[in-house]
């Protein structure tokens, strides 16, 4: 059985950093609320002129560098974003020309907000199971900052800028559960939960970019009951059980969503990566960049079990199962 093994990741994070302090003295809020609520104690904010792109290619570079490959050596570049530099043309491509590939590879977006990194997977995990493709650079980049209404505290004070990638390659397995590369993903979305968090703004409807909008605390109802369904889901489908699982890298929107579904599922707060202290919610980059922090970090190791999942505007839902 084909599959897609990780052959590296990276991530990029833009130089400025804007503390809960920093904040505090802009809107009506402080340090104390933002931490209790969210476990946010700072942000990386992109600087005038550097793009999701830009973001999303240094990502890339580092991923390429540590899985010991070129720009000539993928085949395929999805990139999950829900802030793309442009309308069109897909910022897939647009890291391909920065990157420098020149092999005839193909590349597009998927949109599925905070659930990107995992739709991306998905599509080019089933790229490479089907045979139409022997890599793939999978990169979830964001540039939250653009579309944040800076007068809302209940929105600005939790989303950050940054960019995760990863490679993967086929390899061949036996199929079962004891392979590397992704074991399984599983999506979803209900579109009848759209008002809950969206964008007030399209180039279709108003023509303007328009500002993420949120009911905060219904979004945190649904994000914990349906990110432990889906997750119970991903081990059901595997026959893995979650005291198998080496490393749980969620979604970071909230320490509070985190730990409450770390908790159902049963997975000690020593096995949970948590970086949203330090990069806030960076909706689809959020989990590759965990990902990177973890690898970096000597905590995810060659053969752990490693259990992804996100929740986000759609609302769109999914898990992923990798044996890295
Ligand atoms: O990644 C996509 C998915 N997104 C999420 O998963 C986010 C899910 N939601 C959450 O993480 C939480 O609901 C929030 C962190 C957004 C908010 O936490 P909460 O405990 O649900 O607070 P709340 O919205 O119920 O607001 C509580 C109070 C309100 O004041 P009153 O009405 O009780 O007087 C807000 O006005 O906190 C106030 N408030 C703030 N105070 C200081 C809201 N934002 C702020 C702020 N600083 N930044």
């Amino acid at each position: 059985m084909r599959r897609s093994v990780v052959a590296g990741v990276g991530h990029y994070l833009p130089q400025r950093i804007v503390t809960n302090a920093d904040l505090a003295k802009q809107i009506d809020t402080s340090d104390e609320w933002i931490r209790e609520r969210s476990g946010i104690t700072q942000r990386h904010i992109a600087a005038d002129g550097e793009f999701t792109s830009d973001l999303a290619t240094n990502a890339a570079r580092k991923a390429l560098e540590a899985a010991g490959m070129g720009p000539d050596d993928v085949d395929l570049i999805v990139v999950a974003t829900s802030t793309p530099d442009e309308t069109f043309p897909a910022s897939a491509t647009v890291v391909q020309s920065k990157l420098g590939c020149a092999n005839g590879s193909m590349g597009f977006d998927v949109q599925a907000v905070c659930s990107g990194f995992v739709y991306a997977l998905a599509t080019a995990d089933n790229f490479i199971k089907a045979g139409q493709v022997n890599s793939a650079l999978v990169i979830g980049a964001e540039t939250f900052s653009r579309i944040l209404d800076w007068e809302d505290r209940g929105t600005c004070v939790l989303f950050g800028d940054g960019a995760g990638a990863m490679v993967l390659k086929a390899e061949d397995g036996k199929g079962t559960s004891d392979d590397r590369g992704v074991l399984s993903t599983h999506l979803h979305s209900d579109g009848s939960l759209h008002d809950l968090l969206y964008v007030d703004g399209g180039p279709s409807s108003t023509g303007e970019v328009g500002y993420l909008r949120m009911e905060g605390r219904e979004v945190f109802r649904h994000a914990v009951t349906k990110m432990s369904e889906v997750v119970v889901e991903a081990l059901e489908a595997t026959g893995l059980k979650a005291d198998e699982v080496d490393w749980f890298v969620p979604h970071q929107a909230n320490k509070r969503i985190i730990d409450g579904t770390a908790r159902k599922l049963g997975v000690g707060a020593d096995r949970v990566v948590v970086t949203i202290d330090k990069h806030a919610n960076t909706s689809a980059a959020s989990i590759p960049l965990a990902l990177s922090v973890g690898v970096g970090d000597d905590r995810i190791q060659h053969g752990h079990l490693v259990l992804i999942e996100a929740m986000g505007g759609g609302l769109t839902w999914g898990s992923g199962i990798i044996r890295w």
